[in-house]
């Protein structure tokens, strides 16, 4: 059995959405805000169907992934709770009409960022004689998908003279939510507030508005509308570093593998490919069967630590796809079998997912799901 696998703490993750629902809950004790729970991307890593089905035990209101692949795997396991799919039907592999039967068997909350897709599922509810729920997506600044700010008044005018769609929600992405500096996220709200105004006005309500994504959760309570939707934060990693102090958190995941080879190596040698590290004085290397082919990233070459028994340890020379070597020193105090932790947090000591890209250049978000498949996932306290 390789080594070399994901330990995920469901007691961190109820933790973590514990710390979310009482943050919200302390900026407006009154209101009703849904959470919808963000798993697209295999939960940032930690393993689609066992965060969600988690998730919804913690009472989680809504699912949220990126597209149709990932709405099917969840829906064969999680009956009831809304799943929205963030993207469009377009860029679905599958013929759309195959699409639509599975939105419908499937009971998907589809997103609404054309004009085109409005008509298309609109066509094809007839077909069903069932209305698709949709949330219309309004791009405020961050230019990915969605219906322009600008022309969204009219164009939602016109969705909402379709009579099979089922307008359930109305929402917008924020491009630098995560920033201490809220003035572009603000106007992206500001957009977005004129805009709903308007449609008040023409008496066009949604039942669900959303904004909120990790950043604004922590730090733009008036984003919240009636659901926000956070990601990174339940996997217990903040947006960015600039605001962290807004609610506690621990990271689920322990990225982790074994001592599995210990060799003394001479002074001025060379260690692994490329010839990038040597040895002032005779040391032992202990090698570890985790590499760049499991999502320890080969950027961290010479840069990273790791954990062993509460000391830290430098990883030395190139990251291969399959092994590291770590530097033990002139005597070693570990043995063969012991575990290494490559990222995550024990006892208090850590190596997060934060530090690991601050290293590589990179964010959280890209380092957790970077962890590859073939890394097995553990849960804990399941
Ligand atoms: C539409 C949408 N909402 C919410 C999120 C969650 O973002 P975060 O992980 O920063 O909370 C994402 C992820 O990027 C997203 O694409």
């Amino acid at each position: 059995m390789n080594p070399t696998r994901a330990e995920i703490d469901f007691k961190k993750l109820a933790f973590n959405v514990e710390q979310i629902k009482r943050h919200i809950h302390r900026e407006y004790p009154r209101r009703r805000i849904k959470i919808c729970g963000v798993v697209k991307a295999n939960a940032y890593g930690h393993g689609i169907e066992e965060i969600s089905k988690k998730l919804v035990d913690y009472g989680i209101d809504f699912l949220g992934v990126a597209n149709y692949d990932e709405a099917i795997r969840l829906r064969r396991l999680i009956q009831s709770t809304p799943i929205l799919v963030f993207g469009t039907l377009i860029h679905s592999k599958l013929e759309p009409a195959k699409y639509v039967s599975i939105l419908h068997r499937h009971n998907l909350t589809a997103t609404v960022a054309s004009l085109d897709t409005a008509k298309f599922l609109n066509d094809y509810s007839r077909r069903f004689r069932s209305r698709f729920k949709v949330h219309i997506k309004i791009d405020t600044g961050m230019r990915r998908i969605g219906f322009d700010y600008k022309r969204a008044f009219r164009n939602i005018l016109q969705i909402a003279s379709l009579k099979n769609l089922e307008l359930e929600g109305i929402f917008t992405h924020f491009a630098a939510s995560e920033e201490k500096n809220k003035s572009f996220a603000n106007l992206q709200l500001n957009r977005f507030n004129d805009l709903l105004h308007e449609l008040k006005k023409k008496g066009l309500e949604f039942p669900i508005i959303h904004a909120a994504n990790s950043g604004a959760v922590l730090d733009l309570k008036n984003s919240y509308f009636n659901m926000v939707r956070p990601g990174i934060l339940l996997y217990g990693y903040y947006p960015s570093s600039s605001i962290r102090n807004k609610i506690q958190l621990k990271p689920i995941m322990n990225f982790k593998s074994k001592i599995t080879y210990i060799k003394k190596v001479g002074p001025r040698e060379s260690i692994s490919y490329g010839r990038k590290y040597f040895t002032k004085s005779a040391v032992f290397i202990g090698s570890i069967p985790a590499g760049y082919g499991d999502g320890y990233w080969k950027l961290l070459s010479n840069k990273s630590k790791v954990l062993i028994n509460k000391r830290f340890y430098p990883q030395v020379g190139a990251v291969t796809m399959d092994w590291i070597m770590v530097s033990l020193g002139p005597r070693y105090r570990v043995k063969i079998g012991d575990d290494v932790l490559l990222m995550g947090e024990e006892n208090g000591y850590g190596i997060g997912a934060d530090k690991l890209a601050k290293l590589t250049g990179t964010i959280p978000y890209e380092v957790l799901c970077a962890v590859a498949d073939r890394v097995e996932r553990v849960y804990l306290n399941a």
